[in-house]
């Protein structure tokens, strides 16, 4: 790729950005932004991942693995803060490789995105329903496993699906149709019900953690790193590893926001804050959150779909489960919402660039959403929720999202040398070394995933390529050709 190409289609990005064309509105600020990033990062990560963790693979020590995630996502964000200052326009990582690696890894990342965005939702609705079905039966209304569940798990040491004789995940179906049309009607009603939700849960965590302080037994936090059981990621050393790589996905969604610019009143100012700000108080929010947890129940008692909800147990405030509940409820909701917003505005961006069809981009006349694609991402969503178990869908999520990253670094430290003067708002600081740190630390936790989820992800990237060749490449070329 030569600079000369990389300059034009960056030129051509940043002008496209200032064009109001597209249709989309250009509703929010910084405070929504931040409001939204924190919206999609808080949800079923720490709401219900964070007891396997503890109890399974870190122990106290999960508070590391939080912090070695958010080492990896804070390189990540300033990588990411850099190129949405650059190019606002929606798409995401999408856009940014379309700009500095060119169509093809573009398209690689665009349908890695798919895994981390519609994935996610799906992961997230599956969260929401075990917490929806929790809250119903502490009311008394008991929902019939059959239809609360997915028909199918994986067995990992047969290596094969095997029934589990329920129908499917209906509340799942549910919350995801909900969204979905929430998506159609509006981007400012939607970021009104987002910043709504992103109170109540935040508001729940605060309590959860200021409450707990007062029932801290610090002994609780001895060993902090328990010694390791001989295999590998089984506490120990190791077990903080795979415990960052398993609950990186609390972090997943603050890169959310960059797939926003185009409805930003101010991109070039706002998306760094909106991007660094959700990042730096949900980590926070984890550290403490996940310091309480451990630090009033023994670590070896966490192992639950609903950690928060043992650790009021312990505390003898059972009475406030329901509430925790509905805040988680909430939380998991506004995660959907976002993931699912930022799915359709990457599509979008690849079908206007003609990698899909183009009618995938129409807009809807009197609500001004892409409403086609919202439909079709919510379906998808609707579909996987409805069938498969909450694990296989998590662990691919991480790494699909973690692949994005490292691409994303990649690219930031190709554009410094190819477009050393190209016009950058917000420069993350460090030179080339954050960029570089942000590839490694991402590989770090990639290298802690099972191997299992390493093949689905190579899988996942064949299909890519074979639609890639036999519709994208043909499309977008002669798209350009024909512009000329
Ligand atoms: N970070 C999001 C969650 O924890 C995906 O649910």
């Amino acid at each position: 790729m030569n600079r000369l190409f990389l300059k034009k289609t960056l030129t051509c990005l940043q002008q496209e950005a200032l064009d109001e064309r597209h249709g989309l509105k250009r509703a929010l600020g910084p405070m929504s932004l931040v409001l939204i990033g924190i919206g999609v990062i808080v949800g079923a990560g720490i709401f219900v991942l964070t007891g396997h963790v503890a109890a399974q693979i870190a122990g106290p020590a999960i508070v590391l693995s939080f912090l070695l995630a958010f080492v990896a996502c804070g390189f990540a964000g300033l990588c990411y803060a850099e190129f949405a200052s650059m190019i606002p326009i929606a798409g995401s990582a999408y856009t940014y490789a379309y700009a500095t690696l060119g169509q093809f890894v573009a398209w690689i990342v665009g349908w890695d995105l798919i895994l981390e965005y519609t994935l996610g939702a799906t992961a997230v609705a599956i969260g929401w329903s075990g917490y929806f079905a929790s809250f119903l039966k502490d009311l008394g209304i008991i929902l019939p496993v059959a239809f609360t569940s997915p028909p199918v798990n994986y067995n990992p040491e047969l290596h094969t699906w095997v029934a589990t004789g329920a129908v499917l995940n209906l509340p799942a179906v549910f919350i995801v149709v909900v969204i979905t049309a929430v998506l159609v009607i509006g981007i400012s009603e939607s970021a009104l019900v987002n910043s709504i939700i992103v109170f109540v849960k935040v508001a729940i965590i605060l309590v959860f953690i200021v409450a707990g302080a007062f029932f801290i037994k610090p002994g609780l936090w001895h060993p902090f790193i328990p010694p390791n059981e001989g295999t590998f990621g089984v506490f120990g050393l190791s077990g903080v590893l795979r415990g960052a790589g398993v609950i990186f996905f609390a972090y997943i969604g603050f890169d959310a926001v960059s797939t926003l610019a185009q409805e930003a009143k101010n991109p070039q100012k706002d998306m760094p804050v909106g991007i660094l700000g959700s990042l730096f108080v949900c980590t926070v929010l984890y550290v403490l959150s996940s310091l309480v947890l451990t630090g009033v129940v023994s670590y070896t008692k966490l192992n639950s779909p609903a950690p928060f909800a043992v650790a009021l147990d312990a505390m003898k405030l059972r009475v406030f489960a329901p509430l925790l509940k509905v805040g988680a409820i909430a939380g998991l909701t506004s995660v959907i919402l976002v993931l699912l917003l930022g799915q359709t505005r990457i599509f979008f961006s690849m079908s206007r660039d003609r990698l899909l069809p183009p009618v995938l981009s129409g807009v809807h006349p009197r609500f001004r959403t892409p409403h086609i694609i919202t439909i079709i991402a919510g379906g998808v969503t609707a579909f996987l929720a409805a069938l498969f178990p909450i694990g296989i869908v998590g662990e691919l999520v991480s790494i699909g999202t973690l692949l994005a990253f490292v691409i994303v670094c990649a690219g930031v430290l190709i554009l410094r040398y190819a477009q050393p003067e190209a016009k950058r708002m917000f420069r993350a600081p460090g030179g080339a070394a954050t960029p570089i740190l942000g590839v490694v630390t991402c590989l770090y936790l990639m290298s802690g995933l099972p191997r299992d989820t390493w093949m689905r992800l190579f899988f996942w990237l064949i299909i890519g390529f074979i639609i890639y060749f036999s519709y994208g490449i043909k499309k977008a070329v002669r798209e350009e050709s024909s512009a000329e």
